[in-house]
């Protein structure tokens, strides 16, 4: 079916974002799994909590535009979770921590640029409760992304130490 409206694509990347936030529950285990150093494991936890929350979160803004939570494929998180594990099987433990940050950043941007998008719709249309649900997860998103510059400033830091 096309997308004949602005509802219509609100609901489509919605679909689109619950199946990417579904998809990094199952990947951010391993990610924090092969993290070498302690507060980037922990950073890593902190984000799959937080995750689980955002794929609740979906479902209470499709509740708030009377409409059944259904997933549709993310190929873009599909991509970007793959390069994830490459990026494991691929370092050695010194190269790791970087190489898992930039793809968690990637991952982090795409997840930014979804709900920034979302937000806006949201409010276009009238949905202010979903857009102050997806305002909450794109605040988190960012933090995360926050987080993760500092955790590679602080392991560069001790690269160069
Ligand atoms: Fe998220």
């Amino acid at each position: 079916m096309k997308i004949k409206n602005l509802h219509d694509l609100f609901v489509q990347e919605l679909r689109d974002t619950y199946h990417a936030e579904k998809q990094l529950v199952k990947a951010l285990p391993k990610m924090a799994k092969a993290a070498t150093s302690d507060d980037l494991r922990t950073a890593f936890e902190d984000h799959l909590e937080e995750t689980k929350n955002h794929v609740t979160r979906i479902e209470d803004v499709f509740g708030e535009i009377d409409q059944k939570a259904t997933a549709k494929t993310c190929e873009a998180m599909k991509g970007l979770v793959t390069e994830g594990s490459e990026m494991i099987e691929e370092t050695e433990e010194e190269a790791r921590d970087a190489g898992l940050i930039a793809a968690a950043q990637k991952v982090e941007h795409y997840e930014i640029a979804s709900y920034g998008c979302l937000v806006t719709w949201a409010k276009e249309l009238g949905h202010e409760n979903a857009a102050n649900l997806l305002q909450e997860t794109l605040d988190e998103e960012k933090a995360a992304d926050e987080k993760l510059n500092s955790l590679a400033l602080q392991s560069s830091n001790a690269e160069a130490r």
